[in-house]
């Protein structure tokens, strides 16, 4: 029966919990063979899906494994012997299974739907790089997503690449030659300090939306959204197909990012102030492009200079997450003297921006997506920093979950980092508006290029342009079953 609150029991749990883990291995795969071998070797791989509750569970384990050892949790230090596993199929996959009743809910043509075009046809929409026109259009991807044929992809998370190997195997040995690996990624956070930090530099993580009923003590902050925009079939309406309830969307993204050559930029185009070293003007630089310093105290309560002790304050008062970018319209709207329009953070969810100026919280809520990613590929070498360009891949395996691919993932991409005008509040020095630019790290659009705007903050128009330092190859779209659409209708 349809239902309006998600069962913590029956939903996977990356989905509203996130599996905790040092490193996670993806391993994406085409059903081999007749599809029925593949959704018989099904029924022994769902007991193996770890659900929401169980996750929460994981977790509590580790906080008070933390609170005695001092160490755990996803921080630097040992991790408890845990791991996760999570399953999710592409449209083909559905298709090739004879599933049927999955689709974007916001789509109403199958021919522009995301979910059901794949993402390889959705790559020029979403501003990716690559050949030919609209009608032909191809990703400059990996040849393992670029030729569209991933059914689906198991991914397991957990405190070490042992751990992980052996659920990989046990699972690969129950689904035998039912299976055909297209690629396997592995993913692992950085070392030490910099766990938790992607590869520029910046704790990541930090910003995800909690939900009404589920999470019983959110953190200060943005206030929780209703289930239904991160998990499917959250209706009564009795039409309601069953293997949509409790579901929900994965948009996985291989996304590499140009390490050095981001420090280079930085390091050559210090923001220019009366008490600013070059060194701070890089810093602040940074900082402006993302909307959080590396810490991840947020720019908007601290605009001039780094404080750690806000950045890791998610738990002690609560603080690093608790603002809204309204600090400056208390001085003058549009005004981006603390956080520009263009960072990073305001680009995809600008909080009270959006919903100060007459648009309702329902509509920005509607774009809030959950975020589970993990960074792959080693640290910057001595080489590498030396010469100031990337030799070996690295980046990020960004992952975020959504009721809606049009209204989530795809829209937060197109709709607002690669679209120039957005947001359009922004006024330049003579109070008329401005068009803020791209989003200073994930923009991309062939039309304008990477111009940004806003970046000193004593030039509010000042625009630069800055280049690409990420680079996609490649991605997919995915459905997030529950352990009932699993069970009771995927698997035979
Ligand atoms: C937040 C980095 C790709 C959406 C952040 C933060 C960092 C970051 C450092 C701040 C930490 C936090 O608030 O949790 C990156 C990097 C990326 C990347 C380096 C690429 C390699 C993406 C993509 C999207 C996205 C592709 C979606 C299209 C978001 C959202 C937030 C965020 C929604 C939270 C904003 C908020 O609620 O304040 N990202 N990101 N990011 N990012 Fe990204």
């Amino acid at each position: 029966t349809p239902a309006t609150t998600p069962d913590p029991h029956n939903i996977q749990g990356d989905i509203i919990v996130g599996i905790p883990k040092k490193t996670q291995t993806y391993f994406f795969f085409q059903i081999d063979g007749d599809p029925s071998l593949f959704r018989k070797a099904l029924v022994d791989i769902v007991p193996l899906i770890k659900t929401a509750a169980q996750v929460q569970k994981d977790r509590e384990a580790l906080r008070e494994h933390k609170r005695r050892h001092g160490h755990g949790g996803d921080g630097p230090g040992p991790l408890l012997k845990m791991t996760g596993t999570q399953i999710a199929f592409s449209n083909a996959g559905l298709v090739k299974m004879g599933i049927s009743g999955v689709a974007t809910p916001s789509s109403s043509d199958p021919k522009s739907d995301p979910f059901v075009k794949g993402q390889f046809r959705d790559a020029q929409n979403i501003g990716d790089a690559g050949t030919g026109d609209a009608d032909n259009f191809k990703p400059a991807w990996d040849p393992a997503f670029g030729n569209a044929n991933i059914d689906g992809v198991i991914f397991v998370g957990g405190d070490s690449h042992h751990s992980v190997n052996e659920k990989m195997e046990e699972i690969k040995r129950i689904l035998g030659p039912s299976v055909k690996e297209v690629i396997s990624i592995i993913g692992d956070t950085r070392p030490k300090n910099e766990s938790g930090h992607e590869h520029f530099g910046f704790l990541d993580g930090i910003s995800n939306p909690t939900i009404e009923g589920l999470d019983k003590n959110p953190l200060p902050g943005p206030k929780p959204i209703a289930a239904k925009h991160l998990i499917t079939g959250q209706t009564s309406d009795a039409n309601t197909p069953p293997v949509i309830i409790d579901g929900s969307f994965l948009a996985f993204r291989y996304l590499f990012q140009l390490v050095p050559e981001f420090n280079e930029f930085l390091k050559s185009n210090p923001i220019k102030g009366k008490n600013l070293s070059d060194e701070e003007g890089s810093e602040l630089l940074g900082a402006r492009m993302v909307g959080r310093w590396k810490s991840g105290a947020p720019i908007d309560l601290t605009p001039n200079k780094d404080d750690p002790n806000l950045g890791n304050d998610s738990q002690r008062n609560h603080r690093n997450n608790n603002f809204f970018y309204t600090n400056e319209l208390t001085v003058t709207m549009g005004d981006q003297t603390h956080c520009p329009f263009s960072a990073h953070t305001r680009k995809t969810n600008p909080r009270a921006d959006f919903t100060e100026h007459g648009r309702g919280g329902d509509i920005l809520d509607s774009h809030r997506i959950a975020r589970r990613g993990i960074q792959f590929g080693p640290e910057v070498t001595q080489e590498e920093a030396n010469n100031k360009r990337t030799i070996h891949g690295r980046g990020l395996l960004f992952v975020c979950y959504q009721s809606d691919i049009l209204n989530g993932f795809q829209f937060v991409q197109k709709s607002w980092a690669n679209n120039p005008d957005f947001l359009d509040l922004a006024l330049d020095n003579k109070g008329n508006k401005l068009s803020p630019g791209l989003d200073s790290i994930i923009g991309q659009n062939a039309e304008s290029g990477r111009d940004v705007v806003g970046t000193d903050p004593a030039d509010p128009d000042g625009k630069i342009t800055i280049p690409r330092f990420i680079v996609p190859r490649g991605g997919e779209y995915f459905f997030s079953p529950s352990i009932t659409a699993l069970r009771d209708i995927i698997a035979l």
